[in-house]
């Protein structure tokens, strides 16, 4: 028997059986048990993979008890802080940080891609009005495989760095044309001269004959949230890419199923929930009357930007909007109204048992909202942001995932609890 091995007993039998141990960079060990049902006749049984590694990955690393992460071995902080939204994006497809130089090269080659076949808009236009704009999304990024059917192999690098750039470069011209075309606007058309975060917010907010200048303190703000959101390991949405690039479905197929997982509100799809929410909650008066709710075992309803499967004590991302939001409270015209009930929740959730004890913090969601909120984002577009930013995350899990020479279908079994065989009734 190897020492690093756990060695697992049937008390019914008294049979023993060994499982190697494997040994990350950082963080904890993994007891592979992939030889588990040849060994043993028995499936393991995770409800909600609390317990399971899914995969081997390099890129990005969460310590939950610490509240750190990291992309490619860089802190969040220090990328969200000194770095730009495209140099993580590049950092996470390319595995280093661009010199000045490639990060230009980047940016053009981002920005030739920006446009959609002008045939693209019979989509749309086949959207009834009021449409969410993540279900055009979802729809308008699958259809890049129908418009770039010439390369779906994906044999050389080069037509994986192909797809990888065009999907970066089009989500903020679908995401805003998604948005225009479910309020039957006009759509504007990627200014070529502007930065990747100054463009999309121009084709989301300008009208032809009206653009309203961005501040740099709106530009800078939803470069971070980009950032932040880049990339957060083997999450809900990033599985689901997984999941379908391992059948060997074209990567825009795999994509788009990553935007339809992340749309849930228990995920990508809680920033909206929260600005709902605090609109429901209406009043700081009604706010004891919401936490009672949320601690309710009968009640379904849940405090949105609250808890988190990994992060047991801060969410590290959270932090930095925090103070991100802080300073947007002086410089733009956050709702303080809704501001003060989020500020209420906040503090009561902060020092009461029930969240306490479970280890539920505000996460990300919870100061993304009013931060949108502030940039005069529409709440049916949050998700679409999160989307924006998690893009390069989904892609480098995909390449990474590809280049794995011993990658396998994604197959789990079951615990069984239906009906035995049944006689058909004659
Ligand atoms: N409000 C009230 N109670 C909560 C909440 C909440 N937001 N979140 C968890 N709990 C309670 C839950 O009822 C359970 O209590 P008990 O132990 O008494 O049964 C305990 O905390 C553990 O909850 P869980 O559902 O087992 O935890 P999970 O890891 O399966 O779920 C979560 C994590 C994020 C889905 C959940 O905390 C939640 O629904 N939060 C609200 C939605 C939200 O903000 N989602 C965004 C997550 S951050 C963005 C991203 O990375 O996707």
């Amino acid at each position: 028997m190897s020492k690093d091995s756990i060695t697992i007993t049937d008390n019914r039998t008294g049979k023993q059986f060994d499982f190697p141990i494997l040994h990350p960079t950082i963080g904890p060990s993994v007891a592979d048990i992939s030889s588990f049902y040849k060994d043993t006749g028995m499936f393991t049984y995770d409800r909600g993979f609390t317990s399971t590694a899914s995969c081997r990955s390099r890129i990005t690393y969460i310590d939950g008890g610490a509240g750190k992460l990291m992309y490619r071995g860089y802190d969040i902080s220090y990328l969200a802080k000194e770095k730009t939204f495209l140099d993580t994006a590049y950092l996470l497809l390319h595995k280093e940080l661009p010199t000045k130089e490639q990060l230009k090269a980047f940016s053009f080659e981002l920005k030739k891609r920006s446009f959609i076949n002008e045939s693209m808009k019979k989509l749309f236009d086949a959207f009834p009005d009021n449409s969410h704009p993540m279900a055009i999304l979802s729809s308008a990024i699958a259809s890049l495989s129908a418009f770039y059917s010439d390369s779906l192999d994906m044999d050389t690098p080069e037509e994986v760095m192909e797809m990888a750039h065009r999907i970066i470069a089009k989500i903020p011209t679908i995401a805003a044309f998604s948005y225009r075309y479910s309020k039957g606007l006009p759509v504007i058309y990627p200014d070529l001269e502007k930065s990747f975060v100054e463009n999309f917010l121009y084709m989301l907010r300008a009208y032809p004959h009206n653009y309203a200048e961005l501040k740099p303190i709106e530009v800078e703000a939803l470069d971070t949230i980009f950032t932040l959101h880049a990339d957060h390991e083997q999450n809900a949405s990033t599985t689901a890419v997984r999941v379908v690039a391992s059948t060997q479905a074209h990567p825009y197929a795999a994509i788009s199923t990553g935007v339809s997982a992340l749309w849930g509100r228990a995920h990508g799809g809680a920033n909206e929930s929260v600005i709902r929410q605090l609109e429901m909650i209406g009043s700081i008066d009604n706010v004891d009357k919401y936490i009672a709710k949320a601690k309710d075992k009968n009640d379904p309803f849940r405090l949105m930007g609250f808890g988190h499967r990994v992060y047991k004590n801060f969410d590290p991302r959270a932090t930095i909007l925090k103070d991100l939001r802080n300073k947007l409270v002086d410089e733009l015209d956050i709702n303080s109204h809704l501001l003060e009930i989020a500020n209420r929740i906040e503090k009561i959730a902060l020092s009461d048992e029930y969240f306490i004890k479970r280890n539920l913090y505000p996460n990300i969601d919870f100061y993304s909202g009013l931060i949108l909120k502030a940039l005069k984002i529409p709440k049916e577009m949050f998700a679409v942001i999160f989307v924006m930013g998690r893009a390069p995350g989904w892609i480098a899990q995909w390449i990474e995932l590809k280049e794995q020479p011993d990658m396998k279908i994604a197959r789990p079994r079951q615990l069984y609890l239906g009906p035995l065989e049944r006689t058909p009734s004659k």
